[in-house]
């Protein structure tokens, strides 16, 4: 149905404040579907707070979100839109470090679970069918991402980037339209970062449009096609890498320091 130039997202007027602090004033932009859309800005622009309100932790004081034929104003529900087709990955990751890596791509793909609670507790045919492919699923998602590890080792066993990859694994699993990504390569050395970066261009190439929050310049610059600069909770530019590398409010704000 979405053709290549069709918006997928578009967000509009957003406000949201913390007592006498505003994190967000009038932020207003649309993603296409099918592109890489990076986020920057210094720390504490609001980058991560705009994602809580997108994926539904969240909610705005003002604004609405326009995500395919869902529209919400202040908060929906994050199972709601993780069905709609949004999923995300954590600036802090957020993985079961005590269960096993194929647990937890496991645990995404259960939004698409078809067996009912009893199937899953009398443990029917159906429901024992379901969990190996689930189980079948994950381990293919654990390849994708570039993980090759037992299935059996425990989450916090990986590396710090290996963990990274995991969540973007696991928020796949969900099979979305929208995958969010808050600074997947903090914390990655340079290898990591490339081998980052080639597979956000698989999974664009593979259909799922990216919105990526991230403060290695070079990544988001060599990677997106259009880019927000947030800073002090608002939109200071927008524009395509080379437009807003050299715009004067945007140096002065972030690429100066
Ligand atoms: N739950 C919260 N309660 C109070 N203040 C918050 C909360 N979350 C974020 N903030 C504040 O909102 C501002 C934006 O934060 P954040 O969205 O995390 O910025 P960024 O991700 O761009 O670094 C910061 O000043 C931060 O301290
Ligand atoms: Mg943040």
């Amino acid at each position: 149905m979405t053709s290549p130039a069709a918006t997928l997202l578009k967000i509009s007027g957003i406000e949201k404040r913390f007592g006498g602090l505003t994190a967000l004033s009038d932020v207003s932009l649309h993603i296409q579907a099918g592109e890489i859309y990076g986020l920057i800005g210094p720390n504490g622009a609001g980058k991560t707070t705009l994602f809580n309100i997108l994926t539904g932790l969240y909610q705005a004081d003002g604004g609405k979100f326009l995500f395919g034929d869902i529209e919400y104003a202040g908060r929906s529900k994050p199972h709601i839109l993780a069905k709609a087709g949004i999923a995300r990955t954590f600036q802090n990751i957020r993985l079961f470090s005590n269960m096993t890596i194929l647990e937890n791509v496991m645990v995404g793909c259960h939004h698409h679970s078809h067996t009912g609670i009893w199937g899953a507790i009398t443990r029917h045919k159906n429901a024992r069918n379901e969990e190996q492919q689930i189980a079948h699923r994950a381990a293919e998602l654990l390849i994708y991402v570039g993980i090759n590890r037992a299935h059996h080792m425990l989450a916090k066993n990986l590396s710090y980037g290996e963990q990274r990859r995991l969540e973007i694994a696991r928020a796949l699993a969900t099979n979305p339209k929208l995958l969010a990504l808050d600074e997947p390569a903090a914390g990655m050395n340079a290898t990591e970062t490339d081998s980052l970066k080639t597979l956000l261009q698989t999974i664009r190439n593979h259909g799922v449009t990216v919105l990526l929050i991230e403060h290695d310049v070079k990544l988001v610059m060599g990677l997106c096609d259009r880019i927000a600069v947030l800073d002090y909770g608002k939109k200071i530019a927008e524009g395509v890498p080379s437009e807003v590398r050299n715009n004067p409010a945007v140096i002065a704000a972030y690429l100066g320091g």
